[in-house]
């Protein structure tokens, strides 16, 4: 798993896809470097991709960042990697409620998955990360995480042989706190979700997907549903902060994105999540609490959970029980095929 020449595989080429039917807005991307080539699965779009400039993306690179994603010597007490929390296996998250960090403590979100987070820029529940850069500078200082500190970590992978070697090639450098956040940063870019079955269906594949599935995705889409208010484009999410309820009835809220930025009307809004992969990251919501998409679907069908920030886009759906099955199995279609690599990938790299 810590072998630097990665077998990083770049699965299926693919084009750009019709995908406006559903997309906001598109943004030009910045130029890919010609050393790499980074394969857009199907169903995602090239031209929405983003990579800052002063981190592009390398093979080695990618390489380096993978082998540090699996290094529990990222925290402390070399216990807790990014894989801990973050397990290809369980869709990059970690099928609990909440995350459980180094000691055994626990925090107070849940895990999100990492897929598609090349298409993004903010990070965490709330936001608060400028990019996925400065995330993981975060998460390896944070105590109920890694715990770690720079100091200690920059010593730690100094002593070892592989890595010096690694930054020298891929950094000019000794190993250093920001290569470190910009190996990770480019690895976790490498993490796509496409070519679903709904992906084949919304390029032309009829029989892709299910009849109960296709009339889902009409619900999803339609005025009275509307659950692509909040979940579109590409990645089934408009990357901004909405408050569905979820959380509201505890006794001491998660107030999410008001805690970062104090305006008042930011109570109790969390980043949409992306739905691909969504068949893979239960529990749901962040802090878990909604166990499964047949649940997920029960919420909204309620209306979410009443609060005085209650998005007007959440409201008592009155769905026929056909209708609530249809919704989950339009949901069971986002899953990639991806997921089916990076199960063998990594599990055959452990
Ligand atoms: C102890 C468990 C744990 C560990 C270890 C951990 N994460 Fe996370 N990760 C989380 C939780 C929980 C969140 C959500 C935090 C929040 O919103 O406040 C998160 C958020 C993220 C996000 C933001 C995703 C999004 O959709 O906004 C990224 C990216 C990420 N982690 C990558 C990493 C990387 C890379 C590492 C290793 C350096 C790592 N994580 C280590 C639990 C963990
Ligand atoms: C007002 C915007 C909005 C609308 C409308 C909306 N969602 Fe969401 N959705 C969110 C937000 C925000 C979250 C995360 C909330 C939280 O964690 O507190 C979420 C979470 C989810 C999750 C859990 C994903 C995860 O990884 O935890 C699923 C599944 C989901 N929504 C499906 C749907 C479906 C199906 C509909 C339509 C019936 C819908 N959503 C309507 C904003 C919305």
């Amino acid at each position: 798993m810590k072998d630097l020449k990665s077998n990083i595989i770049f699965e299926l080429v693919s084009a750009s896809v019709v995908f406006f039917l559903i997309l906001g807005c598109q943004k030009e991307s910045p130029p890919i470097p010609a050393k790499f080539s980074l394969v857009i699965p199907n169903g995602l779009d090239s031209l929405l991709v983003q990579i800052p400039e002063d981190n592009p993306m390398t093979a080695e690179k990618i390489a380096l960042g993978k082998a540090l994603f699996f290094d529990e010597r990222l925290s402390l007490d070399a216990t807790v990697s990014c894989a801990f929390c973050h397990n290809p296996l369980q869709g990059f998250a970690d099928g609990r409620e909440v995350a459980l960090g180094i000691y055994g403590l626990e925090g107070t979100r849940n895990t999100p998955t990492l897929v598609n987070r090349l298409f993004s820029r903010d990070q965490n529940w709330d936001g608060r990360a400028k990019s996925l850069e400065e995330q993981i500078l975060e998460h390896i200082q944070n105590p109920y995480e890694m715990r770690n500190t720079f100091e200690n970590l920059v010593n730690t992978l100094k002593a070892v042989e592989h890595y010096r070697k690694a930054f020298q090639i891929v950094f000019g450098t000794e190993v250093t706190v920001e290569g470190i956040a910009k190996a990770i940063a480019s690895f976790e870019r490498t993490l796509l979700s496409g070519s679903a079955p709904f992906d084949q269906f919304i390029t032309g594949e009829s029989g892709a997907i299910s009849k109960s599935a296709e009339r889902g995705f009409v619900l999803f889409k339609s005025k009275r549903v509307n659950c692509i208010a909040c979940h579109s484009g590409q990645n089934f999410t408009d990357e901004k902060y909405q408050n569905n309820g979820a959380g509201m009835d505890k006794q001491e809220p998660d107030w999410g994105r008001f805690v970062y930025t104090k305006n008042d009307t930011d109570k109790g809004k969390f980043k949409t999540p992306t739905l691909r992969d969504v068949t893979r990251t239960a529990p749901f919501m962040h802090d878990g609490s909604v166990r499964t998409l047949k649940d997920v679907v029960a919420f909204y069908n309620e209306g979410g959970i009443p609060n005085k920030y209650l998005s007007k886009h959440v409201k008592p759906l009155h769905l026929t029980e056909q209708e609530k099955t249809d919704l989950v199995e339009f949901l069971k279609t986002l899953t990639g095929r991806n997921a089916l690599f990076f199960t063998e990938q990594f599990s055959s790299s452990n």
